[in-house]
């Protein structure tokens, strides 16, 4: 859906819209390297969430009274932000979850009634583990089959291979849209046409790609697509699982409860359509308006500026890190974005990440919740540097002094 380009700011000036980012850490302006595991809030954000608090908070959907109306209306107008915001046909294909681990598990759990043993799931080897354990627990559970489309050398995805897994009893497609530890971008729309034609649905992890890229869920074509709030400039405890109404149609609850039901008796329950048949109990309400501000922020600003900055960012970054001797950069596909993996001989991770907390940079050391990746990079762990709108280039030659402070250290 088209919008309205209403500013274009500099990331001097965005930087100055997330207060945290003032604070010292260690006697250094923070340099924030770690949106790629949540990001930090922009002060609308924080205001909204602050004003519903204050002004009308009270349950949604349940109370005839004005505080309960108004904030009914604000939640509701979330999902209608949400649905904009990734081109869905109807606010009835966004479901309010907990985070994307949570859509993802929605997915497998209600999808996963109607899968029988021997049945196919492809997955890739760049999955974070919230796009592996669901699956596995449907190996145990039902005897489904796991497929794994390897990496290539290049660390992008082995399209050959994907095209080679499909088969006449795979089910579902799960791949990520954006590595979360190399930045390696995953051609989702290819991989939906040529699941579709195998007879499969699709789901995509858009944990990461989302910010960095948006998504347009009607050109992709994908069933099913999750992200989470977090890393949106959102709050916490709030996620999106989006499903195409048909594909959402047809599966049973998740959870039950409150809130999803028509009728219930001791002897029978019929159920709410999609959306509110899988959100029982009360929802993360004043989360879900934060998630709003929060897609508000993105639309007032100039998508294609803030991904020319963000490309800037890291091609420096890999310039800078990549001339120093003993560091090995592992993002390294020809299509990536906004991170950047590194190793540097002979110092582990954990220890260039707490040298690195020394300086005021944060930065995330470790496997990245994504152990099958780091086996296939031949690595325990790596540092992983991840820029958001709000990063300059001052953070970039920050981190590229840290670089060379911890090689004296450690030399
Ligand atoms: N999934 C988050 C990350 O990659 C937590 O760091």
């Amino acid at each position: 859906m088209a919008r309205t380009i209403k500013a274009v700011k500099t990331s001097h000036d965005l930087k100055q819209d997330f207060p945290v980012l003032t604070q010292l850490v260690n006697g250094r302006k923070v340099a924030y390297l770690d949106s790629a595991a949540s990001a930090q809030k922009p002060q609308c954000v924080i205001d909204t969430m602050n004003r519903v608090m204050t002004e009308h908070y009270a349950n949604v959907h349940r109370g005839v009274y004005s505080f309960s109306a108004k904030t009914s209306t604000e939640f509701e107008a979330a999902r209608k932000k949400v649905a904009e915001f990734l081109n869905a046909k109807t606010e009835k294909e966004i479901i309010f979850t907990r985070n994307t681990t949570e859509g993802i598990n929605l997915v497998a759990s209600s999808l996963g009634q109607s899968l029988r043993p021997g049945d196919e799931i492809i997955l890739t080897e760049l999955e974070h583990h919230a796009n592996i354990v669901p699956w596995h627990f449907l190996k145990e559970q039902k005897g489904i089959v796991l497929k794994i489309v390897p990496i290539k050398a290049d660390r992008s995805l082995d399209m050959e291979a994907f095209a080679g897994l499909l088969s006449a009893r795979t089910k579902l497609v799960s791949v990520t849209q954006m590595s979360n530890v190399l930045g390696t971008l995953v051609p989702v729309e290819e991989i939906v046409v040529k699941a579709h034609a195998a007879g499969a649905k699709v789901l995509i992890d858009g944990s990461q790609a989302i910010v960095h890229l948006g998504m347009d869920v009607q050109k992709i074509g994908c069933d099913f697509y999750v992200f989470t709030g977090h890393k949106l400039y959102g709050p916490t405890g709030i996620g999106v699982l989006y499903g195409r109404y048909e594909a959402l149609d047809t599966l049973p609850p998740y959870q039950g409860g409150g809130e999803m039901i028509e009728q219930v008796s001791f002897g029978k329950i019929t159920f709410k359509e999609p959306p509110y048949r899988f959100e029982a109990g009360t929802p993360a309400i004043v989360e879900a308006i934060g998630l709003g501000a929060a897609i508000d922020y993105l639309a007032s600003l100039d998508k294609i500026t803030i991904q020319a900055h963000e490309k800037k960012l890291l091609n420096e970054a890999e310039k800078s890190l990549g001339a120093i001797p003993g560091v090995n950069i592992l993002s390294t596909a020809p299509q990536r974005a906004a991170i950047l993996s590194f190793t540097i001989d002979r110092v582990h991770p954990h220890d260039i990440a707490m040298v690195f907390d020394q300086l005021g940079i944060a930065v995330r050391a470790g496997h990245h919740c994504a152990q099958p990746l780091m086996k296939a990079l031949g690595v325990t762990a790596t540092v992983r540097a991840s820029f958001a709108l709000y990063n300059t280039m001052d953070d970039v030659e920050r981190l590229t002094d840290g670089v060379h402070k911890v090689k004296k250290l450690f030399s």
